[in-house]
């Protein structure tokens, strides 16, 4: 994959697509993201806050249908939402909290123009649950990654990521939401850079894991 790098100067149109909560959905909107301006919201929950917070925000806020699987899209579904993406002249996708697969047509469109956060330093801890994955397997350090998508779960291109100590009385929430802090951070950065055109070279490589 050969990633794309964003010509300077011209405003980007971003694209936000999340399943819940959305605080980094809100941070990208606050937050200092350089020429991205974030145009669209897209969600797979017709009941999630995110939704509410795109309209006291002034993002247009859609929900589209992801088809009748629990974590990927159906076939047409995913369809629909790349038709959308492009119809509304979006350049950059950021995956916050979308709790669903992207592998077809989505990431054909948009491949290196993709981006998730995840909570947790991979390759460490890809999945669900990861900061409970960290606090099982003890470590000390842990944190949040993004990254660009590939066709795996969570083995993108890493852009940046911050680091967090794990303090010996953390629970999943203490330690969950000194994460999103950073997470916070992290996000407007690397679509700051994204957009800026400076993502290092090393970037532009697929690191393949197995
Ligand atoms: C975050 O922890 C993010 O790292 C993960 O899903 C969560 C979404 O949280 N991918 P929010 O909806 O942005 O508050």
């Amino acid at each position: 994959m050969i990633l794309d790098k964003h010509e300077k100067g011209s405003t980007l149109r971003i694209a936000v697509l999340a399943s819940g909560r959305g605080s980094n959905f809100e941070a990208l909107c606050k937050g200092d993201t350089g020429n991205g301006r974030i145009s669209l919201l897209l969600t797979d929950n017709e009941n999630a806050d995110v939704l509410r917070k795109a309209s006291e925000l002034g993002v247009e806020g859609i929900y589209l249908s992801p088809g009748r699987y629990r974590t990927k899209f159906g076939e047409a579904e995913e369809m629909e939402w790349t038709r959308l993406l492009k119809d509304r002249g979006i350049e950059l996708v950021c995956l916050a909290g979308l709790m669903r697969i992207i592998k077809g047509s989505i990431l054909e469109e948009y491949e290196g123009r993709i981006m998730n956060i995840h909570p947790a330093l991979l390759p460490s801890f890809p999945g669900l649950h990861a900061q409970k994955q960290a606090l099982d397997h003890g470590v000390r350090i842990t944190g949040c990654t993004v990254h660009f998508v590939d066709a795996g779960i969570d083995t993108g291109p890493i852009i940046l990521q911050k680091a967090v100590h794990v303090k010996d009385d953390d629970t999943v929430e203490t330690l969950s939401s000194r994460i999103l802090e950073q997470e916070h951070i992290a996000y407007s950065e690397a679509v700051k850079l994204y957009c800026g055109g400076t993502l290092p070279a090393s970037q532009g490589h697929i690191f393949k894991r197995e």
